[in-house]
Formats: C-alpha cells, structure tokens, sequence
C-alpha cells in the first residue's frame, strides 16, 4: 500500500515527550527521576467531585448530553463569572468542551476560514499553532521577550498586516507571565478596533502568585473565553473545558460540538458541577504550587541561572539557559542523564529561540523541587 498520511497531518512533535520517554526508560533501568518537565498538576481532582462521580456512575445512565452541555452546569460555569470577576455571563453562552483543547480546535474552526492569519505569540503553547495550521489558517508567529513580559503589544500587532484573530493565555505557558489589566484592555481594544477575534486562553485563572489575573470578558463582551477544569479544580484527566462564546458564534461552534464531539463526557460533567464549591482544596494545592516555585526561583538563581521570566501565574519558570548551551534539548538530556532531572526543552513553545530556554514546572512535589535544585547547584559548580 503506498498511501500515506495528509499533509496536514505533518505538524511538529512534542520534544517533552521525548523527554517523558527517556525518564521512564530510566526509571525501568533502576535509576531516579525528578519531574520538572511535567505540565499537571500531581494532585487528583477534589475529594468531593470523586465522591459525587462515584454517586452518578451508580445511579445515572450516562448518556449523552446535548452538545453545548449539561444545563446545571454551563449555569455553574456562569455563576462562576459573576463570583471571581463581578461579569454577568449567560449559561447560554458557555459552551462544555472536551478539555480547553476541544474548544480551541472548535473555535479555530467556527472563528477562521483557510488561509485567514491568527496571531501566536512565541513562545506560547504550541497546540494553537498545530491545530491552527491543520485547519488551513496561517499562523504569524509574534516573537516576544522579557521586555514585554512575553506578552505582545499593540505596537507589534500594528506592524503585521491583516489579520484575522489573536491567540494568547495569561498566565502563560510555558512563561508564567501574565498580562496587566491595562495591557490586556490595550490588546482587546486594538482587536475590536481592527475586527480581529481576540481569544484568551484562561486555563490558568486562579493560579496566580500576586494579583489575580483579569478576563478579556472584562474588556470585550464580544471576546472569546476558553478555560478548563484541568489545572485550577487538578482535573485534566476528566477532559472537560469550556468557551465563553459572543453571541454571532453561538449557533456555528453548537453545530461544530455536535459533529466533532456530540457532547463531553457526561460523568466528568455530572461531576464537576460541584467543583466549584472545592475552592477550599484548589486553593491548597496553590499554597503548595507557591512553595514549590519559591524554591525554584531561589535554587535557580542559586545555580546562577537568573534569567527568568516573572513567575506571576501558572506553574512554570521560563528560564534563559544561553550562558550555559546554545542546544537546551541537549542540556535537558544531560541533566536527565547526569543528574536524574528531567525539564522540558524550550524548543516546544519556540521553535526560533527556544534553544536557548528551559521550562521548569514546579506542579510536582516540593521534595522533588528541593532536590532538583540542590543537584543543579552541585552540578554548576
Ligand atoms: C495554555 C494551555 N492551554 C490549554 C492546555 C490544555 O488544556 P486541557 O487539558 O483543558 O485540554 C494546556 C495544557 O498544558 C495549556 O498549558
């Protein structure tokens, strides 16, 4: 048989898999891993939401929901607008996903026809990119820097031409960085302004180390909410996210869901209608998160790698390894290797510059974060 794979399924591989790989192969071979490469939370979901999973597995039929999903819950979803950003948010208008991934492919597809060209600021998360350019739409990489906390600007945005959307999560992965209320009015006002979408990824909300994160729904109505209950509520095995959608593309992203999904599970749905009322456990695993990024910022900087991003939010350090490498993927190995220390290369959420950078996530637990960093410091020294 000579056929192959479409073209647009040639989109970049995941380095940190790699990573993920050769961390198990030596964990089978006897040796120590300490995980700094992970991306989840190492908590399970809040006792309650398990509890009320177990009671619905026993008692509910389980079957599909309608597309935009369970009632009871886009009115929590809703609810919870009002409650942590003071903003009236229809049930209509939230759509259940599976995960934040599912809404972004369902967007990119309701938002954007082939060859229309969307914002991606580097470095970002590189599903956008990948699920962008399987659709067809051109992605315009937006590099940015420490100078503007790896957030785009208005006047970068001025300078690219048409374009047709903007892409952006704040916090960020893989920087931590997040966007000041100003900055992000500035950015949402620009894209009404020039009939842009603008699209915030907000799946980090909640865990922040200083102020709180605003919602573009802040700033624009009309803007394009996705969120996730896999970090904040430690639930991203359970597959359940959701979009805030404006008004026009209510009936085209329900058509979409109800063709590419039917609807998100129903037992994660059922469940999470109480996670909500878990802010008590969320929050302590943030205490932990904040202990554990404590502990990288000052091992790292003891390990004389100082140049890092401000951790506002999220659970990573972005980390300018450029005095030590000009080949992180190789560094990281090395660490692996050497050290037992496994980190995610930057090249993931770069592909121009991440060579030079390192994302340390401190999700995992703070014994392996204190050790990590003793082993660093050894090791530069
Ligand atoms: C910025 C960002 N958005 C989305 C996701 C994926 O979210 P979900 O598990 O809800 O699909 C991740 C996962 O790491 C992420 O970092």
């Amino acid at each position: 048989m000579t056929r192959t794979a479409a073209s647009r399924a040639r989109i970049n591989p995941f380095y940190v898999m790699e990573v993920m790989r050769a961390a198990e192969l030596r964990l089978a071979e006897g040796g120590d891993v300490l995980h700094l490469e992970v991306g989840q939370p190492s908590t399970p979901a809040p006792p309650k939401v398990i509890a009320e999973a177990h009671r619905v597995l026993d008692e509910d039929v389980l079957g599909y929901t309608t597309s935009g999903g369970l009632e009871p819950l886009r009115a929590r979803i809703a609810q919870h607008y009002d409650e942590w950003y003071r903003i009236d948010v229809a049930a209509d208008a939230v759509m259940v996903t599976l995960g934040a991934t599912g809404a972004f492919v369902a967007v990119f597809m309701a938002a954007f026809d082939q060859g229309d060209r969307v914002v991606v600021p580097s470095p970002g998360y590189p599903c956008y990119s990948n699920a962008l350019e399987i659709l067809g739409v051109e992605v315009v990489d937006l590099p940015t820097t420490i100078e503007t906390r790896f957030q785009p600007t208005v006047e970068q945005l001025e300078a690219l031409g048409s374009v047709d959307g903007l892409i952006l999560s704040s916090p960020s992965n893989p920087t931590g960085t997040m966007l000041e209320a100003d900055d992000m009015r500035a950015l949402t006002d620009w894209c009404k302004a020039n009939d842009v979408w603008f699209i915030s990824d907000e799946i980090y909300h909640g865990i922040t180390f200083g102020q709180s994160a605003p919602t573009a729904l802040e700033f624009d109505p009309d803007a394009i909410v996705i969120n996730s209950f896999s970090k904040y509520f430690s639930m991203t095995g359970w597959r359940l996210g959701w979009v805030v959608m404006p008004e026009v593309l209510r009936e085209p992203l329900t058509r979409i869901n109800q063709n590419a999904t039917i609807s998100a599970p129903t037992l994660s749905q059922m469940a999470a209608v109480v996670a909500f009322d878990c802010e008590d456990v969320a929050e302590s695993n943030i205490a932990n998160y904040a202990i554990n990024r404590q502990i990288l910022l000052d091992g790292l900087q003891a390990a004389g790698i100082d140049k890092v991003a401000p951790a506002d939010g999220a659970f990573y350090i972005w980390a300018d390894v450029s005095h030590l490498t000009d080949d992180s993927q190789a560094l990281g190995e090395q660490w692996l290797d050497e050290l037992g220390i496994a980190v995610a290369p930057g090249l993931d959420f770069d592909r121009v510059n991440g060579h030079r950078f390192i994302r340390f996530s401190f999700a995992g637990t703070s014994s392996d974060c204190n050790e990590a960093m003793c082993r660093l410091k050894e090791w530069v020294s």
